[in-house]
């Protein structure tokens, strides 16, 4: 059975959180002297010479709308990478901890661990990219706090299997956290609606990808009450700044313009796949609920750097365990993935 007092690091557990001036206040209000900010104004034409809401109300109630989840359940980081971090902080004593990553998969969960001193044992995914339960299961020991499961997964593209994914959530006593940072291009459906179901679940999302707000940096972890207000105790008090709040809300209620754009990404990457396909140095594409494609060559490094020369970035994976020879492209517009094509079409 999960318990989070089981899991949370004692010196979280005694932790008296900072507490902002707007904190202890509650009411109205027209002369705030209390924050030592500056009381003129910002030279900017808007103003943002207050502190913005620490714990981003208005934006959280935008996407409990959207989302179908409580304000309540929902933790806003500064890009979904603050939310790892914080996670770490919350639940893994450095140099004791250990947390499994399922490779080859998002990168920040291993540099995370790293900057926070604790072990990331790697149990491989398999040939198709699926969780390898039975080793998962085997590196599990009693200072395992965490799984990390990517779906879809970054690099590979695909979905991991839902019934794998329920099996570890419904028998590990640590966290799962699901990140679905490319969830709104996916075939499959996002987890947050088992938050009720698992006290162990933490699903992350992000405005970066299908949002298009990657410069804003706001990501989201929807968790069960008792998490979210840990995390909320461990992250710095104005983790979210006014602008990015501002714009944010502005963004939610363009659900439509979002929803084409997704629509015209998959499009685009299915044109990207047939066109791929015919080129003599791709060895294989693999299905991607995403909106990039990993794509097998003959020569990867090769490849990458005729097109670097020519001003088009992919990313070079050949590196990666079980990616050797692959290239990670994202879909981009109509134009880009011309002109992609027509380039990759002079490669000899
Ligand atoms: C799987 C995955 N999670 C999280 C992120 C980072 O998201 P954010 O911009 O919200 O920090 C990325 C970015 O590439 C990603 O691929």
């Amino acid at each position: 059975m999960f318990d989070i007092n089981n899991i949370l690091r004692n010196n979280i557990k005694n932790l008296v959180p900072y507490s902002s001036a707007r904190d202890e206040f509650q009411g109205e209000a027209s002369v705030f002297l209390d924050a030592n900010e500056n009381a003129f104004g910002s030279p900017l034409q808007t103003a943002y010479n207050r502190y913005p809401d620490p714990m981003q109300y208005q934006v959280k109630m935008k996407l409990s709308q959207i989302k179908g989840v409580p304000a309540r359940n929902i933790f806003l980081g500064n890009g979904s990478d603050e939310a790892i971090d914080v996670l770490f902080r919350s639940f893994c004593n450095p140099g004791v901890d250990n947390v499994i990553i399922v490779p080859p998969t998002y990168g920040m969960y291993q540099v995370s661990a790293n900057i926070n001193d604790v072990e990331a044992k790697k149990v491989l995914l398999t040939e198709d990219y699926q969780l390898n339960l039975e080793g998962i299961a085997e590196a599990i020991d009693k200072n395992t706090k965490v799984i990390f499961i990517c779906s879809p997964n970054n690099p590979t593209g695909n979905s991991i299997n839902r019934d794998d994914i329920e099996t570890l959530l419904a028998n590990f006593t640590g966290l799962v956290i699901i990140d679905e940072a490319y969830i709104n291009f996916s075939r499959q459906k996002t987890f947050i609606q088992e938050l009720t179901e698992y006290a162990n679940l933490v699903v992350l999302q992000t405005l970066s990808k299908a949002w298009g707000l990657a410069g804003l940096r706001i990501g989201m972890a929807f968790a069960s009450e008792e998490i979210i207000e840990v995390m909320n105790k461990v992250k710095p008090p104005y983790n979210i700044n006014e602008a990015s709040q501002t714009l944010a809300l502005e963004a939610l209620a363009n659900v439509k313009q979002v929803n084409d754009w997704i629509k015209e990404t998959l499009e685009q990457r299915d044109k990207l796949v047939l066109a791929l396909k015919e080129m003599p140095f791709v060895v294989d594409i693999y299905p991607s609920d995403a909106n990039f494609v990993l794509v097998k060559t003959t020569n990867a490094t090769a490849i990458y750097d005729f097109l670097v020369n020519q001003g088009i970035i992919v990313r070079n994976r050949t590196n990666v365990e079980l990616c050797e020879g692959c290239l990670r492209i994202t879909v981009g517009t109509s134009a880009e993935n011309i002109k992609l094509i027509e380039t990759l079409q002079q490669y000899k």
